[in-house]
């Protein structure tokens, strides 16, 4: 719950925590069209191993048996799509949105791919989920979390909507630990993708504020005690590519 005068970070913008979504909607609004493209370009192709590295920990069983996913914050399908992919006939992922230009790039992706039978878009916020408790085999979150105000809100409902049993993968930035690469990962933060944001989508904000929020994201070891606070065992986590990128893992048992 929000208390009077509480703040937050928007990047590294201080501002009242009520504010902070509606902040984060207008970037997501601004580079939906965009989006995809430009996690092919900042990344150089990267962000497409990280996310297969977290599809091959969802592990969708190959055969007919019934698997049910939510992405929470999966924009325009990408996890959905990869994990749909790797499954059986019998998996399935809700895509959970906020942004409904996000979900409208990602439903218009689907039906392009014939996927549109397996996964499902559907608005909704994080940290109040519409779901049934103990509904879903595994819940996701690539690149979402931190955009999220109330972080602990959307983990406690990460948790109450996973089955007994189901496990909780989180995929996000995280801090670049080898020395030499993180002198020039924070060049090419600060200096390389604003302006590759500005000439793709014309918003060179949208992107300092992309780069600013991982900054101000937890250290993993921070992020992980609070999956642990929500109740999650056998918690863990993988660097990826020098710290650029943390795979956490949580489950309910
Ligand atoms: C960087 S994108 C990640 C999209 C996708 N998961 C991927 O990896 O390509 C972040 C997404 O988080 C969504 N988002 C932000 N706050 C949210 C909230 N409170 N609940 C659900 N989604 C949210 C945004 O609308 C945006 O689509």
């Amino acid at each position: 719950m929000a208390r009077g005068g509480e703040q937050t970070h928007f990047g590294y913008e201080s501002v009242p925590l009520d504010d902070k979504q509606g902040r984060v909607d207008d970037v997501f609004h601004s580079v939906a069209r965009r989006y995809d493209l430009m996690n092919d370009l900042m990344s150089g192709g990267l962000h497409r191993a990280w996310k297969d590295a977290l599809v091959t920990a969802v592990n969708p069983p190959k055969s007919g048996r019934d698997f049910s996913v939510l992405d929470l914050a999966g924009g325009t399908g990408d996890v959905a799509f990869r994990v749909v992919e790797a499954g059986g006939p019998g998996t399935r992922v809700t895509v959970c949105d906020i942004n409904s230009d996000m979900l409208d790039v990602g439903r218009e992706r689907a039906a392009k791919r014939g996927l549109d039978h397996a996964v499902t878009f559907e608005q909704g916020n994080a940290e109040e989920l519409a779901y049934p408790d103990r509904s879903y085999d595994c819940v996701t979150i690539a690149f979402g979390i931190r955009n999220v105000p109330r972080i602990d809100n959307a983990l406690a409902q990460a948790y109450r909507v996973l089955k007994h049993g189901g496990r909780f993968l989180c995929l996000e930035f995280s801090s670049v630990d080898v020395p030499g690469l993180d002198a020039l990962y924070e060049l090419y933060s600060f200096q390389v993708i604003p302006r590759i944001g500005e000439a793709v989508t014309g918003d060179r904000e949208a992107y300092r504020y992309l780069v600013e929020s991982i900054r101000k994201f937890p250290k993993p070891k921070a992020f992980a005690a609070m999956i642990e606070r929500a109740g999650f065992r056998r918690v863990s986590h993988t660097s990826m590519t020098g710290g650029v990128v943390a795979l956490h893992s949580g489950w309910r048992l």
